[in-house]
Parts: structure tokens; sequence; C-alpha cells
């Protein structure tokens, strides 16, 4: 039998201990039987073979291996609902786990909140790592009409995703309305805004990076300015820990998902008070699902 490969030491915590676990794969017909075995196993999961199997088989575990800060996976699995293509084999399984739903959820219970308290008259709000801006045009379809003088703005480093949003925010009409501009959060500072959306940005950072990030995130907004941020919670690895398994001790993608007490420590320390803490899924009460959604007002 071939030695495992040694992983990189930039393993998160987090992802180390779940590769620490045997974790059930009995029932998931979509792999090959010794693929399912391997990747259950903690001893083996990191055999070369299994990582060829899943990068080979999984546009998501492809995309993610090569780049886990895209948002080019959202555009698979958001969609999902609608009959995507990518419904089939270990794709399916990927898309159809609960983590894949909390997406979904997350798009809609997020959109519906955003719809409802920033989406108004003469507000700004700065999407940061807004990626391919599905949060501005559902929480707009949501909302039903652009209120006067309304205006989102994505902001990302990543060109291909700002691309996709410009050609949804032309197809949408909405042209003055939802902008992108290429640019780091920590540093590129445009107008202030009223209110900041920080979704899926900060699942992969420690608690210490988290609060620089959070810190930072102040300057984008006038005083008092609000942010809408949602990340993940260690409930989820503990709750769908195959799919987690296959994306990150496999794939490579280095996740810190953080307690709700973590997620609260990072925002009081970065200078937010927090307002309201929800989760995606109903009831909608905080751990319930697998992010914290964080509503919170600048100090
Ligand atoms: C997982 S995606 C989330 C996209 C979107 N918020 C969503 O949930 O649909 C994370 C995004 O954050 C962006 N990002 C990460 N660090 C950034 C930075 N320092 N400045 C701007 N964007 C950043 C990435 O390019 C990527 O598009």
């Amino acid at each position: 039998m071939t030695t495992p490969v040694l992983k990189s030491p930039a393993l998160s915590e987090q992802v180390q201990a779940l590769g620490r676990l045997h974790v059930n794969f009995a029932r998931v017909d979509c792999l090959p039987p010794e693929i399912r075995e391997m990747v259950a196993d903690p001893t083996l999961y990191s055999l070369p073979s299994v990582l060829d199997y899943m990068v080979g088989n999984s546009v998501i575990a492809n995309i993610l291996h090569r780049n886990p800060a895209s948002d080019a996976m959202l555009r698979i699995v958001y969609p999902d609902v609608n009959g995507h293509p990518l419904t089939e084999g270990l794709d399916r399984f990927l898309s159809r786990s609960l983590s894949g739903q909390a997406l979904r959820d997350r798009l809609e219970f997020c959109s519906g909140w955003l719809a409802d308290h920033f989406v108004h008259e003469n507000a700004r709000v700065v999407d940061l790592g807004g990626g391919s801006g599905f949060y501005a045009f559902e929480a707009l379809r949501k909302k039903g009409e652009v209120p006067s003088g309304f205006h989102w703005e994505i902001l990302d480093l990543d060109l291909e995703a700002l691309a996709v949003a410009q050609m949804r925010s032309h197809e949408a009409d909405l042209d003055g309305t939802v902008t992108v501009r290429k640019g780091n959060f920590m540093k590129d500072v445009g107008p202030l805004a009223d209110y900041a959306v920080m979704i899926g940005v900060l699942c992969g950072m420690d608690k210490e990076t988290a609060k620089v990030v959070l810190s930072k995130a102040k300057e984008h907004l006038k005083p008092k300015g609000e942010i809408y941020a949602a990340t993940l919670l260690q409930g989820a690895f503990d709750e769908d820990p195959r799919t987690f398994r296959i994306l990150c001790n496999v794939g490579g993608w280095q996740l810190r998902p953080k307690s709700l007490t973590d997620v609260l420590d990072v925002f009081a320390a970065s200078g937010w008070e927090v307002i309201d803490v929800s989760s995606e899924r109903p009831p909608h009460t905080p751990g319930c699902g697998q992010y914290a959604i964080v509503h919170a007002r600048a100090n």
C-alpha cells in the first residue's frame, strides 16, 4: 500500500480535528467501494488516489481544490434548486448535502432580510467580497422595486466574479444601482456606505484575522454604520462531516468554522455592537443552522 501523503502545515485546526475522525460513507453509492473506504478512514483519505478521484469526478471539488476563495463554486451550488446540470454523481451528492442546502438557505434567508432592512431609499450598501453579486440581485428581486437613491456596490478582488456581476446588473436593468469595483477591502475604501454586507468571507479566517478584517470593514462605513455578516459554525462540520471530509481534508479547503461564542467575541473585539444573531435555517435561531448571521452596528 502507498504511504499517505503529508498535508501542508496550513491545515486549519478544525480541518485537522475532522481528519482524525472515522466518517461513515457506507451508503454513498456515487463513490466506488474502495474510494468510500479510503475517504472514511483517517489514515487513508490523504492518499493521492483519493484526491485524484474527487477532483476528477466533481466540478465542485475541483474548483475548491484549485481556488478555495473563489465564488465559482457558489455559482454552481446556489442555482442547483433550479435544475443545474451538475446534479449527477459526486456533484449531486455534494450539492444536495446539508451543507449545499445551507448555502441555498443562507441566500434565501439573508437576501430576504437585506431586502427588508438595508434596501431602502437613499441607502448605500458596500458588499465586501461580494463575488458575483447573488445577494444584491436576490435582495433587489425580493424587494420588487429599486428605492429612489439606493445603491449597492460589490467590492471584490476577483475579476471573473465581477464580470459576472456586471453582466447580471446590465441584464437586470440595474446598471446604475448595482455597480462593481475591483479592490481589496483591506485597503481600497471607496465612498462611505450606510451598510456593509460580508457573507461567506470570514469562514476561512482564524479569529485574529477575522478581527482585523472586521475592524477594517468599519472604515467602509459612515459613523454608526451597520454590517450583516454570515460565517460558518462548528456545527456545520459536526452535522455534515462527509461533505467537509471531501472538500477540506481531501481537497484542502481550509475552512475555520467557529463556535457561536467565538463569533460574538470576534465582533465585540473588533468594535461592533451586535444587534441580532440568526441562522439560515428555520426557526432562524443562532446555532440551529450551519451559519451564524450577525447584524451589528459600528461602535
Ligand atoms: C466565498 S466567496 C463569497 C461571495 C459572496 N459574498 C457570496 O456569498 O455569494 C468570497 C469572496 O471574497 C472575495 N475576497 C476575499 N478576500 C478579499 C479581499 N481582501 N478584498 C476583496 N474581496 C475579497 C473573493 O474574491 C470571493 O469572491
